[in-house]
């Protein structure tokens, strides 16, 4: 398994492997295959301002004689205490995601509101309304179950140049859909909720010249933002009434599961489970949205660096799970059948995540055709079987909100509307 970790936590004995990543887009990583046999090497790396590498777990000695004790670790590591079945996100009736979806985009214009709202009284008073950010998480959880899938993938369109609300809302919002899918009750998802929307409040003490910074930052502007969840936390201390295990999720989400992480360097256990269920979906969400010094990935790709960090960064119990949370395509994807067609994803199929349901809506010269439903799982068993090759963004097919919703309406429905 090839994992990132920090330059500082490299130890003799231990491969560093090249993922294939451009080292023009990541400046900070040491991206040349070799063994790593001595100390001296490791302060050479870091000298010449390398912040991270990626190792190879089955190569070198290192993780040969470390990988029973790190299996011995994660293997009682669970998320919840009870037993509930939790669900693939899928959605039974697709006549309806139209209407779903444009119910879920104003609901989701609410929240945002609120967190614009949230953030600049925050800044310009210092004080959390605990009830107003209580009865906001309160609204999402009751909202889960009818308008999850869409908000999902409502929240991936990049409607919105406002990185830091929409962030600290997709992190909320994701955080409670995620933990409830996974079978965790009220309590915990208000937990989660809670911590998601507070969890970088302390990036307003942290100059924006470093927040924006389109290029690589200092070695000092880097550790002033490594700040921030101690500014959050300290900031969360001075209000009244904030649970106790928000504080800890919000000043712990930046720890990582086997050390290495900040500010504490925490590692396994030490580390409360809703900052652990925290991380990935901030990971996530940072991945799959444009910022100032990157471009946003597709859902699949950020799933599989996520899922390559799995047992370094992240829980690989979490990290399994939230696979099948989103979904390798998640609903709303726009994906490119073998045959050179465009279709969006309007169902999971649980036994087989690579291979959904689909509707095809564009042919291979991006022009819109005739909508078709298509099961992956059982079309094309002739000599070629129909499959997904590879996914676009929606401003590659030219494909707006306005034209993509009533496109997402079964040719039935449409049929019946005519
Ligand atoms: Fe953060
Ligand atoms: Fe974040």
């Amino acid at each position: 398994m090839i994992v990132k970790i920090y330059t500082k936590d490299l130890k003799p004995g231990m491969h560093i492997a090249n993922p294939g990543l451009s080292g023009e887009n990541n400046p900070h990583i040491f991206l040349a295959e070799t063994d790593i046999t001595s100390e001296s090497q490791i302060i050479a790396l870091h000298q010449k301002n390398y912040v991270e590498v990626f190792v190879d777990t089955e190569k070198g000695e290192y993780f040969q004689e470390n990988r029973q004790e790190k299996l011995r670790l994660e293997t009682p590591f669970t998320v919840v205490s009870t037993d509930n079945p939790y669900e693939v996100n899928t959605r039974s009736n697709f006549d309806d995601i139209g209407n779903i979806i444009n119910e879920a985009d104003q609901y989701y214009g609410e929240l945002l509101e609120y967190v614009r709202t949230f953030t600049q009284r925050l800044f310009e008073t210092r004080n959390i309304n605990l009830e107003d950010s209580q009865e906001f998480t309160r609204s999402i959880i009751s909202h889960a179950g009818s308008l999850g899938s869409a908000l999902v993938f409502l929240s991936k369109l990049q409607k919105y140049d406002e990185y830091s609300y929409t962030h600290n809302l997709n992190v909320a919002m994701f955080s409670i859909l995620f933990g409830q899918c996974i079978g965790l009750g009220q309590d915990n998802l208000m937990v989660l909720g809670l911590s998601g929307l507070f969890h970088d409040i302390g990036k307003i003490l942290i100059p924006e010249r470093i927040l924006k910074k389109p290029h690589k930052l200092s070695a000092a502007e880097y550790a002033e933002v490594k700040r921030h969840p101690i500014h959050s936390r300290d900031i969360l201390l001075k209000q009244k009434n904030i649970p106790q295990d928000v504080i800890r999720a919000v000043h712990e989400h930046h720890e990582h599961f086997a050390g290495g992480g900040y500010p504490q360097g925490l590692q396994y256990d030490q580390i409360s489970r809703a900052s652990s269920l925290i991380s990935i979906v901030d990971t996530f969400d940072a991945l799959t949205t444009d910022r100032c010094y990157s471009k946003a990935m597709h859902a699949h790709k950020a799933l599989s660096i996520i899922f390559n960090l799995r047992a370094s960064s992240f829980s690989p119990a979490l990290v399994d799970r939230f696979v099948k949370f989103i979904g390798v395509y998640p609903v709303g994807s726009i994906v490119v059948l073998n045959n050179g067609k465009r279709a969006v994803v309007i169902e999971q199929n649980p036994d087989n995540l690579l291979l959904p349901k689909v509707r095809v809506v564009l042919d291979k010269n991006n022009r819109y055709c005739k909508p078709k439903d298509i099961d992956l799982m059982t079309a094309g068993t002739g000599s070629l079987p129909l499959s997904i090759v590879g996914c676009m963004s929606y401003q590659e097919c030219r494909i707006n909100i306005a034209e993509f919703v009533p496109q997402l309406k079964s040719p039935r429905q449409q049929a019946v509307n005519a």
